[in-house]
């Protein structure tokens, strides 16, 4: 049995397992919130380079938030110590920012959320640094696919599983793994909330979605076999055979005839090919 609860947009919202469903005043905070990831995003463009530190991407994510009025809700979550998570080439997420420098052919995903005025806007996309072969481009391209065919799936009368459906169709017929270790999940005023979005899943089972639904959608996609592998540090999963993977990922809250998408750029440089 699903739960759902409706929720005024002056509450206080506990994690307690049940879908939230929001009004009008929270999908305005969730836009902007979401405008500022897809800003922060769009900011780093021109910064990720070869040679570049992911610390220095990281010190750059951190400064646009503040001096945006919001803050990095990743800092201090669960003992992460930064801004933002970058998670080079066959790193699948939560990748530490450190002294590594980004190198020529790398694929790298740099995922942000900025909390504004408490509401959490996470979102993350690829980004190539120089010349990335043929195969690594198609990865991140079919990946993004996934994301925005993952997206076409939620809307009100379908339900939860579709979209991981949909999503593991497109990355199989491709021969690329998806990561069931991680999921989306619900978003708003709590930074990771009920539901768990899986990207792999079955057609027409789990909750019906609902107009006031939010919720990110973050596929990760190997190029390899979908299995993962935590390093010690606690945090950096790889893919355990080595091969390359994407993520991208947008938080959507749905409407009556479909979705909107809080994290869009606003100018169209959430896409590849870039
Ligand atoms: N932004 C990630 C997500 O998409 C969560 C990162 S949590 C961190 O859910 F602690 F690793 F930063
Ligand atoms: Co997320
Ligand atoms: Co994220």
């Amino acid at each position: 049995m699903n739960r759902y609860q409706i929720v005024a947009d002056s509450d206080t919202v506990l994690r307690d397992g049940t879908i939230k469903l929001h009004g009008p005043e929270a999908f305005a905070a969730m836009r902007r919130a979401g405008r500022l990831a897809a800003e922060t995003l769009d900011m780093l463009v021109p910064l990720v380079r070869p040679g570049v530190t992911t610390r220095a991407l990281d010190d750059a994510v951190r400064d646009f938030t503040l001096d945006h009025g919001a803050l990095p809700a990743t800092l201090g979550y669960r003992g992460y110590a930064h801004s933002c998570c970058i998670s080079i080439n066959h790193v699948v997420c939560h990748g530490i920012p450190s002294e590594r420098a980004l190198k020529d052919g790398d694929i790298v995903n740099i995922d942000v959320t900025p909390l504004l005025d408490g509401w959490h806007g996470d979102s993350s996309r690829m980004f190539c640094v120089g010349e990335v072969p043929l195969k690594a481009r198609r990865l991140v391209e079919v990946t993004y696919e996934c994301l925005m065919i993952g997206i076409a799936a939620a809307k009100p009368g379908a339900r939860l599983g579709d979209i991981g459906a949909a999503i593991q169709r497109h990355a199989e017929a491709h021969r690329f793994g998806v990561v069931r270790e991680f999921c989306g999940h619900g978003v708003g005023r709590l930074f990771h909330d009920a539901p768990e979005v899986v990207h792999a899943g079955v057609a027409g089972t789990g909750p019906a979605l609902k107009p006031g639904m939010f919720f990110t959608i973050e596929p990760m996609i190997n190029l390899g076999k979908a299995p993962v592998k935590m390093l010690d540090d606690g945090w950096t999963a790889v893919t355990r055979d080595r091969s390359l993977s994407a993520q991208f990922e947008h938080s959507v809250g749905i409407t009556e005839t479909g979705c909107e998408i809080f994290t869009a750029s606003p100018t169209g440089r959430d896409k590849p090919p870039y």
